[in-house]
Parts: C-alpha cells; sequence; structure tokens
C-alpha cells in the first residue's frame, strides 16, 4: 500500500502530466466487451484540450460496419483519392468506419476559416465545445490562440488570403475523455490531413503541439521543434507549441509570440 507520503508523490506526478479532470468512480475492466462499450475513461491525460464537464452523450455500440477487415490506413487512403473538394473530404471522413471516436462524439469537427487563406494551421483533436458546435478551437484554447494571431491583424474570420486562417485538427472526432490520440488512430488520419493540406493549398502549415507534429513530420518533441521554419514539398511549415499548453505553462508565451511574429513576417514576405 503507498503511504500518504507516496500517494503525494503520485498526485504531483498526474497534475504534471495534464491529468485535470476524473470522470468514472467505478473501475473498468476495459477487457470485457461490456465495458468497452459502456466505460467511460477514468482519467483524462489529454496534455491539449480544454478541462470539460464530462460527456453530455452516452457511449454508444459500435455499428456493425466498423467491423471491417480492410486495413484503415489503407481505406483512408483509397477514400481520399477520388475526393476533389472540402465537402467530398467531410463525407469521406464522415463515411470512414474504423475510427471509434465517431460512435461517442455529437458532430464531425471538419474545420474553420477562411479556405482561401495562405495560412493553415493543424491542431489536435476537438475537445468538448468542439463537438458540441462541431468546430475546432472554439473553446479555451482555441479563443487564445485567435488572440495571439489577432494581435498581428491575423483572424480566422477574415476574408483576406494574407490576413486570415484556415484551421483543423489531426483527428476530427472529439477522442472520449480528451485523451491523447495513439499512433495508429493518427496514422489513420494522415491521408485525410494530407489531403485537406492539398485542397487548402496553403502557403504555411502551422503545427500546433506533438500530435500535429507526429502526423506531418512523424517527429515529436515540440519544444525542440518549435519556431525553426522547415520546409516540405515547397510548403513552408512551423511548429509550435499548443495554446492548451501555454494555458498550462504561460511562461512559453514569450516563444509563442516571437513564432507568430515570424510566421506574420512570413506572410507579408510572401504579398
Ligand atoms: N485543441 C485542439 O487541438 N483542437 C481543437 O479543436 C480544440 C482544442
Ligand atoms: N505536448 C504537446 O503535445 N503539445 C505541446 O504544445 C506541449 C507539450
Amino acid at each position: 500500500m503507498a503511504g500518504i507520503q507516496d500517494n503525494k508523490e503520485i498526485l504531483k506526478w498526474q497534475i504534471e502530466m495534464g491529468v485535470d479532470e476524473i470522470i468514472g468512480e467505478k473501475p473498468v475492466n476495459r477487457l470485457l466487451e461490456e465495458d468497452l462499450i459502456t466505460a467511460k475513461p477514468t482519467l483524462d491525460v489529454s496534455s491539449s484540450r480544454d478541462v470539460n464537464p464530462p460527456d453530455p452523450k452516452p457511449v454508444e455500440k459500435p455499428p456493425q460496419e466498423s467491423i471491417n477487415s480492410q486495413d484503415p490506413v489503407t481505406e483512408a487512403t483509397k477514400l481520399v483519392a477520388d475526393v476533389r473538394s472540402l465537402e467530398d473530404l467531410r463525407k469521406a471522413i464522415l463515411e470512414f468506419p474504423h475510427c471509434s471516436f465517431r460512435h461517442t462524439s455529437n458532430n464531425l469537427v471538419f474545420s474553420d476559416g477562411n479556405p482561401e487563406a495562405w495560412l493553415m494551421i493543424l491542431g489536435e483533436a476537438p475537445g468538448y465545445e468542439e463537438d458540441i458546435k462541431g468546430k475546432p478551437f472554439v473553446g479555451k484554447s482555441g479563443r487564445l490562440l485567435d488572440k495571439i494571431f489577432s494581435e498581428t491583424g491575423i483572424s480566422r474570420s477574415n476574408s483576406k488570403p494574407n490576413d486570415s486562417f484556415y484551421i483543423t485538427n489531426t483527428i476530427n472526432w472529439r477522442p472520449p475523455g480528451n485523451r491523447n490520440p495513439i499512433k495508429n488512430e493518427i496514422e489513420m488520419f494522415r491521408p485525410f490531413v494530407r489531403k485537406h493540406i492539398e485542397l487548402i493549398n496553403p502557403k504555411i502549415l502551422v503545427l500546433t503541439g506533438n500530435i500535429a507534429c507526429t502526423a506531418i513530420l512523424n517527429q515529436q518533441g515540440i519544444t525542440r521543434l518549435r519556431g525553426k521554419w522547415l520546409n516540405i514539398d515547397n510548403l513552408d511549415i512551423m511548429p509550435i507549441v499548443h495554446p492548451a499548453f501555454l494555458l498550462r505553462n504561460p511562461t512559453f508565451k514569450k516563444n509563442t509570440w516571437q513564432d507568430v511574429l515570424a510566421i506574420k513576417k512570413k506572410l507579408v514576405e510572401l504579398e
């Protein structure tokens, strides 16, 4: 049995790891089919989505269509092959049966902002407010992101391509309990993300946090990657820390401000 001191250490560690919400009251055997269907996650270990009330929607039994023998990445790649428009892409993601998050989400969170924008921002996955409204980055961290960019005159609602942004996520459904998506979940969405970038054809791509960096760069270590320009297939890419991380670590705001100024400078140079 852990002593009081150990428990304190464990609690401290959990807080450092981003555990900020306890949802379930009963232990769950995740290996039992019954529990898998009715389980609520016990801990929120998400790093980058906002603190939320518990899921309002009951967890549903997955329909039979999700039991598909095809490899999810192959199927996603096939689904995007014929996609020619954002509307087609939205439909393809809606049709894609392999992501279990769709059964516990209220809405597909596709995108927001100006599709003509030169700047495209890629986040992680929707949180509670995004799931309810069906739009990315409309919660606390989204408001911070909007505020930082608006200081340089850039906003998602601006109609001028050089002063606006288009925004989406690596994963388009909310992970239950705001947990971080795991590697194969990121991988199955990668074909959709790549197609999304191709359709928007931005001049600059901003990756917020480790999940977006994993999807696009196959790399983690955002505090090392941030603030450095990369160029892949003629696209300028800038990783920045996630705004939810900034909410918990305000000392990083100074760095992010420098990164956003560098992004603004590049946009001006491209004019
Ligand atoms: N965090 C994200 O990464 N995406 C959202 O849409 C909201 C919070
Ligand atoms: N971990 C993340 O996933 N994103 C950040 O921005 C910082 C730490």
